[in-house]
């Protein structure tokens, strides 16, 4: 079977910054920095990111791109005999996990559009929000058609192909989401008091900022940067050897930190400049901004229009997570695309509805003191991702080798790279320790205040 390919530069940075740009960015990156210390904790997500994050970024883009195949073969073709393989399926596994809880909450999003895009969203008193937002997760059969809604739209999009889906439509989506963070974020710095959420934003306060805000910021900064799940892997296999992967993976980073800042400036001068908490969790987006949007003139239209970037946001992130396991089981099992994507997005489907029945009906059902939403948030979030981060850190760094990989950071000769000593320290040891000590704390082992 012939594989697709990126078509152009712009369309892959798209692609990738589409993967990247996500809930993550829009609504986590903002409250864990107000939380943190405001510019203290952005200082040390940036040392991360640049340190850690951009690394593991191109390491996972130039196994991807040496191979040109999917996160599972991909092991198996730089280490035929041993079970380096699984940890592809791990990849896979994570993908599939996070994708059917991931569609809950861009369901959620989508609702929001839907109503607010009516008028109806603006029309609920602010003491009635956090009911009217309970009323719609606990729903047992509203936020399935949502979830399904996304998958859909999703598996739309994955069923064309790479250049004429997953990057056709990464070209339109994301230049609309960077036109309407700019718009959001002009009409928020310019409400009267906004300045007091630009202060819980970037004014640094070091007294917030503990071992475990550090923490917090690397592994948000795995989780913004889609690391660790095969997904920049994936994308990578369908790149050519004439793009220069560093630059690339610097774009990319840029990109997804640039908009996690702008959101930060729609959401913290709009909620302070009307006197509202900086809440954290969902109830920031869904109960506290609807409030904020209540109070502001012609609050219905920005309303629509922050809920359309959420959502944009979001799907360009399910998609990839998609892109990952449909590009495996084509391959794997020579099944042409759309059969494939229908039959992945309803199993994904099926996963994701204990998980919506988690919010209601089967609220009281716990496994390990957890339910179903949050058990499969945990096993992905924090005990995969960092497992798959850390393999595939040692698979780079030791068992492909970093000169081999810096051979293809390079093109074979054609881009100079010249941190190459600094890149195989990162990758061998500073990474696959640093996301060791993620897991241990991510998963309760390590605890800290
Ligand atoms: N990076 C995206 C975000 O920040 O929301 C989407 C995402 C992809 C999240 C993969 C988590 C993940 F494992």
């Amino acid at each position: 079977m012939k594989r697709d390919n990126f078509g152009s530069k712009f369309g892959l940075l798209a692609a990738a910054a589409g993967s990247a740009v996500g809930l993550g960015n829009i609504w986590k990156f903002p409250y864990i920095t107000g939380k943190n210390g405001g510019a203290a904790f952005i200082l040390v997500y940036l040392a991360c990111i640049l340190l850690i994050g951009l690394p593991v970024m191109i390491s996972e883009f130039v196994l991807g791109r040496k191979t040109q195949v999917n996160a599972i073969a991909a092991f198996k073709q730089i280490k035929p005999n041993k079970p380096w393989y699984l940890a592809g399926i791990l990849s896979v596994s994570t993908a599939f996990i996070i994708l059917s809880f991931y569609s809950i909450i861009a369901g959620w999003v989508f609702s929001y559009i839907g109503r607010s895009a009516i008028g109806n969203l603006i029309t609920v008193s602010p003491d009635n929000l956090s009911e009217y937002f309970g009323n719609i997760t606990s729903s047992p059969i509203e936020p399935l058609f949502w979830t399904f809604l996304v998958l859909a739209l999703t598996a739309f999009v994955v069923i064309l192909g790479v250049k004429s889906g997953v990057e056709k439509y990464s070209k339109i989506l994301m230049p609309l989401l960077f036109i309407l963070i700019v718009i959001l974020m002009f009409r928020s710095l310019t409400l009267d008091g906004a300045s007091k959420g630009v202060a819980f934003l970037f004014k640094p306060d070091f007294s917030l900022l503990t071992t475990k805000g550090v923490l917090e910021a690397l592994g948000h900064s795995f989780y913004s940067l889609s690391l660790g799940m095969g997904i920049i892997l994936t994308y990578g296999s369908y790149i050519d050897k004439k793009v220069n992967i560093v630059s690339l993976a610097i774009q990319v980073t840029i990109a997804d930190t640039v908009i996690a800042l702008m959101a930060g400036l729609v959401i913290f001068p709009a909620v302070f400049a009307y006197g509202l908490e900086p809440t954290s969790g969902p109830a920031l987006i869904f109960i506290t901004l609807p409030a904020v949007f209540k109070a502001m003139p012609f609050g219905g239209v920005f309303e629509t229009l922050f809920f359309l970037l959420v959502g944009i946001a979001a799907i360009t992130s399910t998609i990839s997570l998609l892109e990952v396991i449909v590009s495996f089981f084509t391959e794997k099992f020579n099944i042409g695309r759309k059969k494939c994507t229908i039959l992945i997005s309803l199993a994904v489907f099926a996963l994701s509805i204990p998980s919506t029945l988690s919010f209601g009906i089967w609220s009281d059902i716990k496994i390990f003191h957890k339910n179903f939403f949050d058990l499969f948030d945990f096993i992905a979030s924090n005990i995969f991702l960092p497992v798959g981060g850390i393999l595939i850190c040692i698979f780079v760094g030791w068992v492909w080798g970093s000169k081999n990989a810096i051979k293809e950071i390079t093109s074979d000769g054609l881009y100079s790279f010249k941190v190459e000593k600094l890149y195989s320290f990162i990758i061998k040891f500073v990474a696959p320790i640093s996301i060791g000590i993620i897991l241990l704390y991510s998963t309760g082992i390590i605890k800290l205040n």
